[in-house]
C-alpha cells in the first residue's frame, strides 16, 4: 500500500490553449516559494513544539512533503490561513505505516531521504512517472557515507531511481563532501542528514546553489557556519545532534513563479504590471538580471528582508528584447527558468545563445529537447545543443502551433506555463495538451494570467 499525497493522477490532462489577448495589467501576487515552503515544513516538524507558516505554496509538491512529514509523527494542519507544525524534535521522526508517494516532487523526495538517512527507520519513496526517471544516485552517494543503506530500482541506462527503500543508520556518520554537481538539493539532503549525526557535517560548493537551507537552519537554532575559501568554494560546516526552537515563518512569493507573468509582461505590447512581494534572493534571481541584459524594464520596488530572505515588488513593462550569449556561471541561480527564458529569446530580435546547461536534461523533463521540441512546433528558429539551446528570435510575434498539434509538456510545469506565456505572442495561438502539471507549483496560474490580461469571468 502506498500513500497517495493528493488525488493529481485521478483528474487526467487539462488541455487548454492560450492564444493573444490585451496587454497584461494590474498589481498580482503568486504562490509561495516551492523550496522555501518544502524548508519550513521540514524544519518545523523537527523542531520541539510548534510553528506557525505563512504564505506557504499549497501546491501539490508542498503538500506531498506534508503528508510525508505527518506519516512519520509530525502534526501539519491548516487553520485559517496559516499551518501549524508541531515537530517531533530532531531524531523524533517515526517509522511511517506505508511507502511514501511525492508524486511529481523531486525536492520531497531528496531532501526527505537526507532525513531519513539519519534516523533508525526504513522508508520506501515513490513518484510519478517522471520522478521515478529522475537519477538518485546523487543523493544515495553522500548518504551511504553517511551510513545509510539503499536499495533502488536500476534504470537501462544504469541510472539509480525511484521506487527505493532507504534504511536508515542512527547515529548517521557525520561526513565532508564536495559537491560534484551544483545541487541544492544535495546539499540539503546532506545538511538535513547531518542534523542527527554526531560531530560536524561538512558540505564543500564550489559553485553557490540557493541558500535557503542554509539560512533557515540557522533561524531555527542550528550551529552553522558558512565560510568561502581563496579559491572561491563555500564551506559549510553544521554541527549535528542540533536541537531546534519552533519558529514563526513567512513564506514570500516564488521568484520561480513570477518569472512567468514578468516575461509575459515583458513579451506582450503596452503591459505594465506589479509582482507584490516577491523573493529576490541573489542566488535565485538570475533570470532578472538576464532580462535586464536583454533590455527588459524590471525594477524592484519596497526591498525589504522577511524571515531573513531579500523580497521586494517587481514592476515590469513592455520592451523590446535583444538575444545575448547567457555566461554558464549564472545557471545556478536561474535553474528552473531556462524554459521562460528561451521563449522571451524565441521573441527578441536576434540570437542568445545558452551553455554549461546539462542538469536541465534531469529535471522534470529533458527540458532541452523538450523545449526544442515545442519551440520548433511554433515556427521558431531553435538548434538543440548536448547542453544549451541557441534561439534567434523574431522581435516579433512568432508563428504559432498548427492545428491538432498539442505542445508536450511531459508532466512538466515549467513547460506547460513557458508554452502558455508564449501563446499570447503566436499568430495562431498555442495548443498544449495538458495544464495540468502547474498545479505542483502555481495553482490558480491560467486564471491568474487571464486576469493579468483583463479577461477574468
Ligand atoms: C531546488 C533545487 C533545484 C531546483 C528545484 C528546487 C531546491 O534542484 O531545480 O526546483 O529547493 O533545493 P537541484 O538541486 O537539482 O539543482
Amino acid at each position: 500500500m502506498t500513500s497517495k499525497p493528493t488525488d493529481q493522477t485521478i483528474a487526467g490532462p487539462k488541455p487548454a490553449s492560450f492564444k493573444p489577448g490585451g496587454p497584461l495589467t494590474g498589481r498580482i501576487t503568486v504562490p509561495g516559494d516551492k523550496s522555501i515552503s518544502h524548508r519550513s515544513l521540514i524544519l518545523s516538524a523537527l523542531a520541539i513544539g510548534k510553528s506557525q507558516i505563512s504564505g506557504l505554496l499549497e501546491g501539490e509538491d508542498v503538500l506531498a512533503t506534508a503528508a510525508a512529514l505527518r506519516a512519520m509523527g509530525a502534526k501539519i494542519e491548516k487553520r485559517d490561513s496559516s499551518w501549524t507544525v508541531n515537530g517531533v524534535g530532531v531524531g523524533g521522526l517515526m517509522q511511517p505505516e506505508t511507502a511514501i508517494d511525492l508524486g511529481n516532487s523531486g525536492t520531497s523526495v531528496r531532501l526527505l531521504m537526507g532525513l531519513v538517512a539519519s534516523h533508525d527507520l526504513s522508508v520506501t519513496f515513490t513518484g510519478d512517472a517522471s520522478l521515478s526517471k529522475r537519477p538518485m544516485g546523487r543523493v544515495i552517494d553522500p548518504l551511504s557515507s553517511m551510513g545509510a543503506d539503499f536499495t533502488a530500482r536500476m534504470s537501462s541506462d544504469g541510472k539509480a531511481c525511484l521506487p527505493l527503500t532507504l534504511r536508515g543508520l542512527c547515529p548517521a556518520i557525520p561526513i565532508e563532501y564536495r559537491l560534484p554537481v551544483a545541487s541544492a538539493q544535495v546539499k540539503s539532503a546532506i545538511l538535513l542528514a547531518g542534523l542527527n549525526a554526531p560531530g560536524v557535517t561538512r558540505v564543500i560548493e564550489p559553485v553557490p546553489t540557493r541558500d535557503h537551507s542554509e539560512t533557515m537552519l540557522k533561524g531555527f537554532g542550528a550551529n552553522l557556519t558558512v565560510e568561502t575559501d581563496r579559491d572561491g568554494n563555500r564551506i559549510i560546516s553544521l554541527t549535528g545532534e542540533a536541537e531546534l526552537s519552533p519558529q514563526k515563518i513567512k513564506v514570500p512569493g516564488d521568484p520561480s513563479s513570477a518569472a512567468f507573468p514578468v516575461v509575459a509582461a515583458l513579451l506582450v505590447p503596452g503591459s505594465d504590471i506589479v509582482v507584490e512581494n516577491v523573493g529576490i534572493n541573489p542566488t535565485r534571481a538570475g533570470l532578472f538580471t538576464v532580462l535586464q541584459q536583454m533590455g527588459g524594464d524590471i525594477s524592484f520596488k519596497k526591498k525589504r528582508i522577511v524571515g531573513g530572505e531579500p523580497v521586494a515588488d517587481i514592476h515590469v513593462k513592455h520592451s523590446k528584447l535583444t538575444g545575448i550569449d547567457v555566461q554558464a556561471d549564472i545557471a545556478p541561480s536561474m535553474i528552473d527558468e531556462f524554459p521562460i527564458l528561451f521563449i522571451a529569446a524565441a521573441l527578441a530580435e536576434g540570437t542568445t545563445t545558452t551553455s554549461g546547461l546539462h542538469e536541465l536534461r534531469v529535471k522534470e523533463s529533458d527540458r532541452l529537447s523538450q523545449m526544442a521540441e515545442g519551440l520548433s512546433l511554433l515556427g521558431v528558429d531553435v538548434t538543440e545543443k548536448e547542453d544549451g539551446l541557441v534561439i534567434t528570435g523574431s522581435g516579433g510575434p512568432i508563428p504559432g502551433g498548427k492545428k491538432k498539434t498539442a505542445i508536450k509538456t511531459a508532466l512538466d510545469h515549467r513547460i506547460a506555463m513557458s508554452f502558455a506565456v508564449a501563446g499570447l505572442m503566436t499568430k495562431t495561438g498555442v495548443a498544449i495538451d495538458d495544464m495540468s502539471p502547474t498545479e505542483t507549483s502555481f495553482p490558480g496560474f491560467a486564471d491568474l494570467l487571464a486576469t493579468l490580461q483583463g479577461s477574468a469571468k
